[in-house]
């Protein structure tokens, strides 16, 4: 039986489960929430679409019952606060990781072999905290942020190209935060031509710069950060472990010397798979990219050190 449970039943919780639902790919979604009766009512709405969306996967919600999540193969993490407008991903970083600390033994004890798949925020330096509490090999802790940002890249180049976003090929690696960010400009294709032939270098510097910032610009018109595309993104990535498709996505992983880093958890292409990150696909980067590549690690790292009361 494939199984799913889905920390926190927030908008970006309930989205996942909603998009993994309509999936239909799984036989069992569970979303676990700390606030009385949020996820079993989320659970109970989404599951009244279920004969007119046209899926069988059943959705459980549950206050805090973690025996629920027994044997999922794959567990989301969206428990935590999400940004307010005027706040960085990296504001977060007390406050969420004293939430996933406490989440990660209770996971454990019910799912011993699952893959986790990050989500809060600052999501590099959470996932990097999952990776050193948790004692996982790497290749069971995944950060969700590269295929959100790539997906707000092509979103972007295809505003800008005036065509469906699905004829845009390309990817964002690198920090999950609105500095970090490093959209490939170089590989990112339209019907495979690159997409430089057809913008103007201030068209160019206009799509970057949005693709940064795409997470604030929502945050600030919804007063709260955004669901939908984050949801989309992390079912994605769900679905592409538990059918081992072995799509390739930029995804905050542990490195191990690739890309001439280590430890630390940041966004480069990855292939996934059933056993979650399959290996680390080293592409060749422009020498700017390899620069803002190592400036968004540094940067990382800096935040990574305010979880030193935490490890
Ligand atoms: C975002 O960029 C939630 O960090 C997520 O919208």
């Amino acid at each position: 039986m494939l199984k799913v449970s889905i920390l926190g039943a927030g908008a970006v919780g309930a989205t996942t489960a909603e998009y993994i639902a309509m999936k239909n790919f799984v036989s069992e979604v569970v979303l676990l929430d700390i606030i009385d009766g949020l996820a079993e009512g989320k659970a109970m709405d989404l599951s009244q679409t279920a004969s007119m969306n046209r899926f069988e996967t059943k959705i459980i919600g549950t206050t805090g019952d973690y025996s629920k999540t027994a044997g999922s193969q794959v567990v989301v993490l969206t428990s935590g606060v999400p940004r307010k407008p005027g706040m960085s991903r990296e504001d977060l970083v007390g406050v969420n990781a004293e939430i996933v600390k406490n989440v990660i033994p209770s996971i454990l004890q019910y799912s011993p072999n699952a893959i986790i798949i990050v989500v809060v925020n600052p999501m590099d330096t959470m996932t990097y905290l999952v990776q050193k509490i948790s004692g996982l090999p790497r290749n069971r802790v995944i950060g969700m942020g590269g295929e959100l940002d790539s997906a707000r890249f092509k979103y972007q180049l295809s505003e800008a190209l005036g065509c469906p976003a699905t004829e845009i090929d390309g990817m964002v690696i690198a920090a999950h935060t609105d500095t970090g960010m490093v959209p490939l400009l170089s590989k990112a294709t339209y019907k495979g031509v690159p997409v430089c032939e057809f913008l103007s270098e201030d068209k160019i510097d206009y799509v970057v710069e949005e693709t940064k910032i795409g997470g604030a610009t929502l945050t600030k018109l919804l007063g709260i950060s955004s669901w939908y595309a984050p949801g989309a993104a992390t079912a994605v990535l769900v679905h592409s472990i538990l059918c081992d498709h072995e799509k390739m996505m930029p995804c905050s992983v542990m490195l191990e010397g690739e890309y001439g880093q280590h430890d630390v958890c940041i966004g480069v292409p990855v292939i996934i798979g059933k056993n979650g990150l399959e290996r680390i696909v080293e592409i060749k980067l422009t020498d700017a990219e390899k620069d803002k590549f190592n400036a968004s690690v540094a940067a990382v790292k800096e935040v990574n050190a305010a979880l030193k009361n935490f490890l």
